[in-house]
């Protein structure tokens, strides 16, 4: 009786070993392999860094007058456009179409929003160095709000003159200014513009400034939420097995992720981007005009009238981003490297939407194909179709809530 007893539990004990072992090696990581696991959690990301440049970043009241004119209408040509018709707070920020659809159509795809406080540079190309200066890219385009610095600066006249002159002092007399103008517009917008004298074109600009100042207040408050992969990291981290959290397919695509894909070359930290930019060969889109990538976008940031050394910034002299910028013959066809949060959740994909699903992500990137322009970095990975589907189920792990103002802006998708 007490020999069986014995014998069953030593049967259990093997049984469950065995279990145990077949069960959590796929779990099982090394000190180093922890570390990269844990550089990548959103834990490890630093608080929103401060931008100099934009004395009311971190003002409360620049913050909710941001999120007015975010979602406000009234600035653009046809009164139909906001910043909101492409970055839509229900769709992580996007659109989820190939190019973006304002007065017009893009010639790229709408980027996500949440974290982009943490880049150094603004768009696909990087033409932009703050979230402030880009804001007013969009505003002043043709095909996206289609509006004129002067036509904003009358609506906010119109409509949040309380609100402007308590965060930037009395507004400028612009009873003389027509209502539209400006030095991107149509060709009469362009006229009016040039009959101004300099003091009126300076008032109505420093209007136009502060309305992205005050944009970008409110999109330094949208910030990814924790995934099931960062649940997954604080869990092995803490010594436990991660298996109710993972499944073993997705530890099976994150292995590869960090190993034989080196996908972390590029999509690393705890936003998965190095923030740089790099050329992936992506094909460009039939009938396309030549990009050029980041190189036109190294050329257009220095040039900017609104970059950080300019006389729109509240720190011209603190542009280390500026001044160490690093663009040569690489910058041909490279874009930047975009965050992997909530990528499932954003089909579809590359700067022109170029790529319909992950899998076909995944099928760019096991095949490498010739670039465009430029030299591609990679190289063919020669995967078969389950780790290619491995790695896709994984990068559906990084889905989260995006939360606004620290408060969940929509629910968790997944
Ligand atoms: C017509 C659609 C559309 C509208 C309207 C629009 N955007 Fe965008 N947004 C885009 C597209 C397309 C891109 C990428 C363009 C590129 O790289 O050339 C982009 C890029 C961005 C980025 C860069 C993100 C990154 O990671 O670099 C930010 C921030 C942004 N938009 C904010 C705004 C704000 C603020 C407004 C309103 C003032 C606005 N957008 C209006 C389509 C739009
Ligand atoms: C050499 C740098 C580099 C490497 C290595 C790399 N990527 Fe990328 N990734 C990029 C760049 C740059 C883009 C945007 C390219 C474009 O739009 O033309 C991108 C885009 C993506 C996108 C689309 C995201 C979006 O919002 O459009 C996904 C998904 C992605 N990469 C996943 C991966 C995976 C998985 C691996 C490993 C198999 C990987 N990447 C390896 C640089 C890299």
């Amino acid at each position: 009786m007490t020999q069986n007893r014995i014998l069953i539990r030593a049967t259990l004990v093997a049984v469950s070993a065995f279990l145990t072992g077949a069960d959590s090696a796929p779990d099982r990581w090394s000190q180093a392999e922890l570390a990269t696991l844990q550089s990548l959690s959103l834990e490890e990301l630093e608080p929103i860094p401060s931008d100099p440049t934009n004395a009311v970043a971190g003002h409360r009241g620049a913050a909710a007058l941001g999120e007015r004119l975010f979602f406000d209408t009234r600035l653009s040509a046809n009164s139909a456009v906001a910043c909101a018709t492409c970055h839509q707070p229900d769709r992580t920020f996007q659109d989820s179409i190939p190019l973006g659809r304002g007065v017009g159509v893009t010639s790229r795809r709408t980027m996500p929003i949440a974290a982009t406080a943490h880049a150094p540079f603004l768009f696909w190309d990087g033409r932009k160095d703050s979230q402030w200066a880009q804001a007013l890219g969009p505003l002043e385009s043709e095909v996206e709000h289609g509006g004129t610095r002067a036509l904003y600066a009358h609506a906010i006249a119109a409509h949040y003159r309380a609100e402007y002159e308590t965060l930037f002092g009395p507004l400028p007399d612009l009873s003389a200014v027509p209502p539209s103008a400006g030095p991107l517009g149509d060709e009469p917008a362009r006229a009016a513009w040039a009959k101004l004298s300099d003091t009126q074109r300076t008032d109505v600009t420093r209007v136009f400034v502060n309305i992205g100042k005050a944009i970008a207040a409110y999109e330094r408050r949208i910030e990814f939420g924790p995934s099931r992969f960062d649940r997954y990291v604080s869990v092995v981290s803490a010594g436990h097995s991660g298996r109710g959290i993972l499944t073993k397919e997705e530890i099976a695509g994150l292995r590869l992720f960090l190993g034989p894909a080196n996908c972390t070359q590029c999509h690393n930290g705890p936003l998965f981007t190095n923030n740089e930019f790099h050329n992936t060969g992506v094909p460009a889109r039939p009938g396309a005009t030549m990009d050029q990538g980041r190189l036109a976008g190294a050329t257009a940031v220095l040039r900017d009238e609104f970059n950080c050394r300019s006389q729109w910034s509240d720190a011209p002299r603190r542009c280390p981003e500026l001044e160490f910028m690093m663009a040569g013959d690489h910058a041909l066809g490279a874009y930047k490297v975009p965050s992997l949060r909530n990528v499932a959740e954003r089909a579809p994909y590359m700067n022109a939407g170029q790529l319909a699903t992950l899998d076909a992500v995944l099928d760019h990137y096991n095949r490498a194909p010739a670039e465009a322009a430029g030299r591609s970095e990679l190289r063919p990975l020669r995967m078969n179709a389950r780790e290619l589907r491995q790695i896709a189920a994984f990068l559906r792990t990084l889905s989260g809530p995006i939360v606004v103002n620290g408060r969940m802006a929509v629910r968790e998708a997944h």
